[in-house]
């Protein structure tokens, strides 16, 4: 039988990547396809739950089932979505690849190739820590509520996985890390990126053991709802 461990459980979950404009027309942007977070919107649906998701770009349409769906574009749109919607959720997971830096200003028209002008510059600024954000604002506000991040590590990242990514989830603060196993048998960090298949390390903050889960984007959605369920069941 169908557990449904999310019943009358507000979840949010953020997909895609965010583009970050350049000019009206040109933008700096990333390569999520959004279809891990749109796995996890569905399994967590299918949990019970009352999903809202923010999507930023997505390279694959959004399902028909009955979601509640927010669009966005840059950093700074998701983070003024995803936190409204937090404030009333029980479970935020950010499976977004959010833009770390923003062109510093948007030109408001489409920058020009001219002979004469020297090649422009683009000047980027930070963008905001969502993630860490989220966890901030729910200490403040005493809520029960859990945080579940996502990590993509890059190649040229020293030392082991594992370790970086704990130090991460230290870091950011949020209960569960869930991070993608890049790089092993061969597969470089653009490999995840809009693929139908994941393979992925759950980390706790409790310090438990990792749980590996991997197959299709559906199947780890699957694996990551279940370990929310049994972390909220421990909440009451
Ligand atoms: O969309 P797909 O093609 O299916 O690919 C899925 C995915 C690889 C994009 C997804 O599984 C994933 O790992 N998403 C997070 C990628 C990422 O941006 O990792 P990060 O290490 O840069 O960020 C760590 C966490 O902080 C993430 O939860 C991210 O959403 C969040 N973050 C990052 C930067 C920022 N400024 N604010 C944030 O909240």
């Amino acid at each position: 039988a169908e557990s449904l461990g999310l019943s009358g459980k507000r979840v949010v979950i953020t997909a895609g990547g965010t583009l970050e404009p350049l000019d009206p027309v040109r933008y700096l942007g990333n390569r999520s396809s959004g279809k891990q977070g749109i796995a996890l919107a569905l399994a967590a649906q299918q949990a019970g739950a009352t999903v809202t998701l923010i999507a930023a770009h997505l390279e694959v349409a959004l399902p028909s089932a009955a979601l509640t769906v927010q669009r966005v574009e840059t950093a700074l749109e998701l983070q003024a979505a995803t936190e409204l919607a937090a404030d009333t959720a029980d479970v935020v997971i950010m499976a977004a690849a959010v833009a770390d830096f923003r062109p510093d200003h948007a030109e408001g028209s489409k920058i020009k190739k001219r002979d004469d002008s020297a090649d422009p510059v683009i000047t980027l600024v930070r963008n905001p820590d969502i993630l860490a954000g989220l966890v901030s604002r729910r200490n403040a506000r005493g809520a029960r509520q859990l945080i579940v991040g996502f990590a993509a590590e890059t190649g040229d990242e020293r030392g082991d996985v594992l370790d970086y990514a704990l130090a991460k989830l230290e870091r950011k603060g949020c209960d569960l890390l869930v991070v993608n196993q890049v790089g092993q048998d061969g597969q470089g960090q653009e490999k995840v990126f809009g693929q139908d298949s994941n393979q992925v390390l759950i980390l706790d903050r409790d310090g438990s053991a990792p749980v590996p889960a991997e197959g299709s984007k559906q199947a780890v959605a699957r694996a990551v709802v279940e370990r929310i369920v049994n972390k909220i069941d421990a909440f009451q």
